[in-house]
């Protein structure tokens, strides 16, 4: 097996095994519509050769945005634009998938007045300090999981291959599945199965309203003292499978997706996916972090350490010049 090997996955083939991750293009308008700059931003990133793009996170719901200049799928006038994106994505061949997101606690006031969180704790993060969310009620729960439907409804209509929930970086869906920034003392919080549970209810609502194969992100453990740890999340992914994943993208939880500084070289998450991988977990497993040579990739493969490379960062600087180096027959793998 390498990095040109065929993975079939629910009813799609991948071509090969690279997997462009989701980045931020901060292109959007500031009422989170597709604009010229994003279009072109997707088209470039598709002469990766990657056989999977995905796109930003996008924001379900108004409450639910980060930053300004995000992409947003929270009403029907999204529609075209990211029908747009698909477009411009499977005009190059590969596949198109879209990631949801709601940020949860982990916002400014100035883009998010109404922060809502799991529990009234300060979600931490590694680069700034947050303000103090207000816990979500019961109600509040409802409507979130009712806009990530709603949203994954239009990424369908859009001519999306796949969606992916956004339950890692510490954001919104990350933050129910954590005991740090999760205390709740109902069916929403107290227990492993219960953090997961508004995960799952989404999954669940998402299959049976859309023919979209559904994806997870999600930490490989959160890499933050008292959080989760890569059991709890072997356990969570075990009820998101039986729920209707297909691939679990494992990245990195509360405090963001940067570097962890005891982390060093290649592939610097990679062990995360790669636990989740000798779990036996029945979904594809994608494994991020730093990757950028094919001699890495297809020693990866080799290993079991995951069945899909997602790469940012190196693609983002050259997507043309990184298909050359990575995605041709000539290039180099094993040395
Ligand atoms: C500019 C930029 C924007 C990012 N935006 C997102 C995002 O929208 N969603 C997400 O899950 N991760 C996001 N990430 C994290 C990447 O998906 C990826 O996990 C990270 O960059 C590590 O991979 P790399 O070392 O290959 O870049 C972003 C990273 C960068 C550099």
């Amino acid at each position: 097996m390498n990095r040109f090997s065929v993975l079939p996955i629910a009813d799609h083939v991948l071509e090969n095994r690279l997997v462009v991750a989701p980045m931020a293009s901060q292109t959007s308008t500031l009422d989170g519509k597709v604009t010229d700059k994003t279009l072109h931003h997707y088209a470039n990133l598709a002469q990766s050769k990657a056989a999977l793009v995905m796109v930003e996170y996008s924001f379900v719901a108004l409450s639910g945005r980060s930053e300004p200049h995000q992409l947003g799928v929270h009403n029907n006038d999204c529609i075209e634009g990211i029908t747009a994106i698909a477009k411009v994505i499977h005009q190059t061949g590969a596949k198109a998938g879209l990631q949801l997101t709601h940020c949860g606690g982990k916002a400014q006031l100035d883009v998010c007045p109404d922060l809502m969180a799991p529990s009234g704790i300060t979600v931490p993060a590694y680069d700034r300090i947050l303000p103090t969310p207000k816990m979500m009620s019961l109600n509040d729960i409802l409507i979130l999981k009712q806009q990530f439907v709603d949203a994954a409804k239009r990424v369908e209509l859009a001519g999306f291959d796949f969606v992916e929930l956004h339950c890692a970086h510490g954001y919104g869906l990350n933050q129910f599945l954590s005991p740090l920034t999760n205390q709740r003392d109902d069916q929403y919080g107290g227990c492993q199965r219960n953090r997961a549970r508004l995960v799952v209810e989404i999954i669940k609502q998402i299959k049976l309203h859309t023919q979209l194969s559904i994806m997870v992100r999600v930490p490989g453990q959160d890499l933050y003292p008292q959080g989760l740890t890569q059991r709890q999340i072997v356990e969570s992914c075990k009820y998101f499978i039986d729920a209707g994943v297909v691939i679990l993208d494992v990245s990195s939880g509360i405090g963001g997706w940067n570097r962890p500084k005891e982390r060093r070289g290649e592939g610097f998450l990679v062990e995360e996916a790669a636990y989740l991988k000798k779990a036996g977990l029945q979904a594809c497993i994608i494994g991020v972090g730093g990757i950028e040579t094919a001699a890495y990739i297809d020693m990866a493969l080799e290993n079991q350490w995951f069945d899909l490379a997602a790469v940012g960062r190196a693609i983002l600087k050259g997507p043309k010049e990184f298909a050359d180096s990575v995605m041709s027959v000539n290039s180099k793998a094993l040395v």
